[in-house]
């Protein structure tokens, strides 16, 4: 029974190769297909960019995380691996145009910050070597130009500030900072730091509570003021006050399986793309509107291949464009939201 089902999956990748580019097929498969397909048949909302990157080699480490910054056309990418770059900087168009490794240990989560004169990138580094535990901002070039944290030194003080597997962080356009620290480490908290690094509000308990975290692995704002993290490990997602870190509510019923690792807002604030690493599965939620977060609602799954793996994504402000880092396919993949379609964004949701 269980060869049949080998057979007809063999048939089915066989056939799906046929009808799509042979590009796929060329060597793994858990590298090159695409989305399995949706059921619906309606319109396609997003597709994968099969042109994006220009060239896949550039992947040479397990790649974590991704930052686009919308302003500038960029798109930075950190990756893990025993010599090689660990910083690699497209165009939103997936031309390569550079890469670093100096002062990276082992990348995490990054965030592109930048204003008209100004191109950077942050990086969480949960390296135990001489440049790890630190939250550190970039300029395009890989110029290192702040340090948060002590490196080399993990901890949980506040003066000064340190950090143990520091997972992701969010910087608002007024340059007020969001971390969630951190990733299995001495530390479950949520810091909101000023622009000159002072700390505004932080929740720093390990719990199942309400503002206490197990793994906070990911956070962003909506467009309502609210901080949402991805409480990885308490299977749930959380929602705080931006202004005053006061506790919102919780999300949990669409995580019974496996907790989020990953969240983000589209453009027009309407939906949130969560991804589930071992589930392999990016969702589609919608956001709710001010007031009572209520419960969460998923508008549409995308079942990835097993052991794809998508760890954090990130999505293009100007453009809608979903980046998702995925450590098990060891690539980005770059999906483009079919433009015509954004109003009514959600009511349909084939994949190709
Ligand atoms: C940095 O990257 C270069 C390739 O760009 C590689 O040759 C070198 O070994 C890397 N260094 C480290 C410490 O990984
Ligand atoms: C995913 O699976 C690995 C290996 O079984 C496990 O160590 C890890 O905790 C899991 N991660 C999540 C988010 O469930």
């Amino acid at each position: 029974m269980a060869r049949f089902w080998v057979c007809v999956a063999g048939a089915v990748f066989f056939l799906a190769c046929l009808a799509l580019h042979s590009r796929f097929c060329d060597s793994s498969a858990l590298r090159k297909f695409p989305f399995q397909i949706s059921s619906r048949k309606e319109k396609m909302l997003y597709r994968l960019d099969l042109g994006w990157p220009k060239y896949s080699e550039y992947f040479t480490g397990t790649t974590f995380c991704v930052a686009v910054d919308s302003l500038h056309g960029l798109v930075y990418v950190a990756q893990r691996g025993d010599n090689i770059p660990k910083v690699l900087v497209f165009t939103e168009d997936g031309y390569f145009l550079r890469a670093w490794n100096y002062t990276v240990d082992t990348p995490h989560g990054m965030f592109a910050s930048s204003t008209s004169h100004e191109q950077s990138v942050w990086i969480t580094d949960v390296g135990s070597g001489s440049y790890g535990h630190t939250v550190k901002k970039y300029n395009s070039f890989g110029d290192l130009v702040q340090v948060l944290g002590t490196p080399g030194k993990k901890g949980s003080g506040l003066n000064p500030l340190q950090f143990d597997n520091p997972a992701e962080l969010y910087v608002e356009d007024t340059k007020d900072i969001y971390i969630v620290d951190g990733d299995g480490g001495l530390n479950n908290r949520l810091i909101k730091l000023s622009q000159d690094f002072m700390i505004l509000w932080l929740h720093g308990e390990s719990g199942t509570g309400p503002a206490k975290f197990n793994i906070p692995h990911s956070v962003t704002l909506d467009s309502l003021g609210r901080v949402w993290v991805a409480d990885r490990g308490n299977k749930r997602l959380q929602v705080f006050d931006k202004d005053t870190g006061e506790w919102l509510g919780t999300w949990n019923n669409c995580f019974i399986e496996e907790g989020p690792s990953s969240v983000r807002f589209t453009p027009n604030g309407q939906y949130l793309i969560v991804a589930q690493l071992n589930l392999s599965r990016l969702s589609v939620m919608a956001a709710p509107p001010a007031g009572s977060i209520g419960d969460c609602s998923v508008i549409h799954t995308i079942q990835l291949p097993d052991q794809v793996l998508p760890h954090l994504l990130e999505i293009d402000r100007k453009t809608g464009a979903i980046y998702v880092a995925e450590i098990g396919a060891k690539q980005i993949q770059k999906y483009v939201p079919l433009k015509s379609h954004v109003p009514a964004f959600g009511a349909e949701w084939l994949f190709s």
